[in-house]
């Protein structure tokens, strides 16, 4: 398998950005980033996605998105659809993500339905999964990720499955620059693996690409990306910084 490389800028950037962000980080990029299984790509707050979809023309960077609702369309003041990124040309999406879950009650049902309603329109979802400081303390931190994993894939099909990627991102290690080791994250990465066996099979759960998020820096990429079970990263800080996301890039293509 490949490595997948992703941003997420989260609620930051700006238009300046979106139009200088791309020309500075292919300078100097791995021309690995082209190869067949490798993606690299940036998810902007949805206003940008455009502009930033239109720099990427002719780079092997791609865009996604950080969110969706799942309905097709509809009164939901604010929200947007997997049909809208489709028309917009977006294949990408975040969902899950442990900021949603604690501000904004995206329940381990309700993701469900949002990487439903991906699956359905054809665009892959980065499921994110992840434990508080608590749960960990507390030797919770496979239980909860066994739960949110089979609350999100419940209805999905071995033919939808081999559309998915996840991350593991565990909530202690986001934006705090506390990294999980190495060997930390491989372990759950792991025992993911391993529930994505049971679900869809060996086959096509080891062609799923699994990703470390957590305060992920050009200093701690090249040692994450070297686990076994762990086929690349999201970057939340490190992705606004085009050298910064450029070093991280081509350490996980060298
Ligand atoms: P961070 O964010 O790299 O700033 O810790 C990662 C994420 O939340 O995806």
């Amino acid at each position: 398998m490949g490595k997948w490389i992703v941003g997420n800028w989260k609620m930051n950037g700006s238009l300046e950005l979106s139009d200088n962000f791309v020309p500075a980080l292919v300078e100097g990029m791995s021309p690995k980033a082209s190869e067949p299984g490798n993606k690299v790509a940036l998810c902007p707050p949805a206003p940008y996605l455009l502009k930033l979809a239109d720099s990427c023309e002719n780079t092997p960077l791609q865009v996604g998105a950080q969110n969706i609702h799942p309905k097709a369309s509809g009164a939901f003041t604010g929200e947007i659809s997997p049909a809208i990124l489709k028309d917009l040309g977006i294949t990408l999406c975040i969902i899950g993500h442990s900021e949603r879950r604690q501000m904004f009650g995206d329940t381990n049902s309700f993701v469900a339905e949002k990487l439903a309603s991906l699956l359905a329109e054809g665009i892959t979802p980065i499921l994110c999964v992840g434990e508080t400081l608590e749960e960990r303390e507390a030797n919770r931190q496979e239980a909860v990720v066994g739960e949110q994993v089979k609350a999100a894939l419940e209805g999905v099909t071995p033919e939808q499955g081999k559309q998915l990627s996840l991350a593991y991102e565990p909530v202690w290690a986001i934006g705090t620059g506390r990294t999980a080791t190495p060997e930390q994250a491989n372990s759950m990465h792991q025992a993911i693996r391993g529930m994505l066996q049971t679900k869809f099979g060996e086959e096509i759960a080891s062609g799923i690409p699994l990703l470390y998020g957590g305060s992920v820096n050009p200093e701690n990429a090249e040692q994450l990306m070297g686990q076994t079970e762990i086929n690349g990263v999201l970057v939340g800080g490190a992705s606004l910084k085009p050298e910064q996301f450029r070093s991280i890039i081509n350490q996980g293509l060298s």
